[in-house]
């Protein structure tokens, strides 16, 4: 019988800013209820570690409260943003990624690209903040790719990592933080082309989505902590869809996926946090600075 994976994304922990400790509770009950064989977690598990390090420290802690094992690759609030492509202004204002911040995520929750095989298949985690960086770590990264598919033999091969690969098509030129930049796709580009790559699991977007291009299922995993413009007033349009919750998933010689969003679950709507464009006052509530409106907020 195929193993049974929950899939969980963008929970955004904090012990100093508990926003969206309720709906963890909520899946952790259910989790422990009938506990899945392993919890792969997407990334964003903490709220804001570029700033505030604990929120990291206490994701682990949280990820440690599940009744099985579980995995994660990181998010651009656990380890910093990829830096944005040369030829483009900057106007969201995140940390980006740097060594310091990769040190403290694996001396926290452990390697940040990892391969594991779960009865016929072959899960491959990445750190997609990574690309573009320029640390050590970006090659080495590489590297440990290359050797994964190596060996990967006939099973069929997942790969899981923050940032979808790409919004509507995987040779599209535009540059939108919300996925791979196009450059750094050439990193996975010879794999999803040689059709051994049957699911891509990613997070980052807070909208679920389950689209088939090509021979891979490229699956997005809603958030389980917030929601941005459910109402679609003023956030481009990405097909996903805007709810919190879950995703139970089983491989065999079928990709089997059920959605997972229980009443007791609470969806926040964040959009006046981000309708701007600008991090800034995602991080005036989540991160070290002073809220806004303050003295000595440096918006001011
Ligand atoms: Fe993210």
């Amino acid at each position: 019988m195929a193993s049974t994976i929950v899939l969980v994304s963008d929970t955004h922990l904090s012990r100093a800013r508990p926003f969206f400790q309720f709906n963890w509770e909520i899946f952790l009950q259910a989790v422990q209820a009938n506990p899945p064989d392993l919890v792969l977690a997407g990334g964003d598990m903490a709220l804001n570690a570029p700033s505030h390090p604990d929120d990291l420290a206490y994701a682990r802690e949280q990820l440690d409260r599940l009744p099985c094992p579980w995995a994660m690759v990181p998010g651009n609030h656990d380890v910093g943003n990829n830096p944005p492509p040369p030829e483009t202004v900057d106007t969201r204002g995140e940390t980006t990624v740097s060594q310091a911040l990769i040190d403290h995520y694996r001396a926290t929750i452990g390697p940040d690209f990892w391969a594991r095989d779960i009865d016929a298949w072959r899960i491959i985690g990445l750190d997609s903040l990574l690309c573009g960086s320029g640390l050590p770590a970006e090659a080495e990264q590489a590297s440990f790719l290359e050797s994964a598919m190596a060996e990967v033999g006939k099973r069929p091969v997942a790969l899981c990592f923050h940032k979808p690969v790409f919004r509507d098509a995987l040779g599209e030129a535009d540059i939108f933080q919300g996925v791979w930049y196009p450059q750094a796709r050439r990193l996975i580009r010879p794999h999803l082309d040689s059709g051994r790559v049957r699911l891509v699991l990613s997070g980052h977007t807070h909208e679920g989505r389950d689209e088939t291009h090509g021979p891979t299922r490229h699956v997005w995993m809603p958030s389980l902590a917030f929601v941005t413009d459910m109402l679609g007033e003023w956030r481009p349009n990405l097909r996903g869809r805007r709810r919190v919750g879950w995703l139970r998933l089983k491989l065999g010689d079928e990709i089997e996926i059920v959605r997972e969003e229980p009443d007791e679950l609470l969806t926040t709507d964040i959009s006046g946090w981000m309708r701007s464009g600008s991090i800034r006052l995602y991080e005036a509530f989540t991160g070290h600075r002073r809220f806004p409106g303050l003295p000595n907020d440096p918006g001011h």
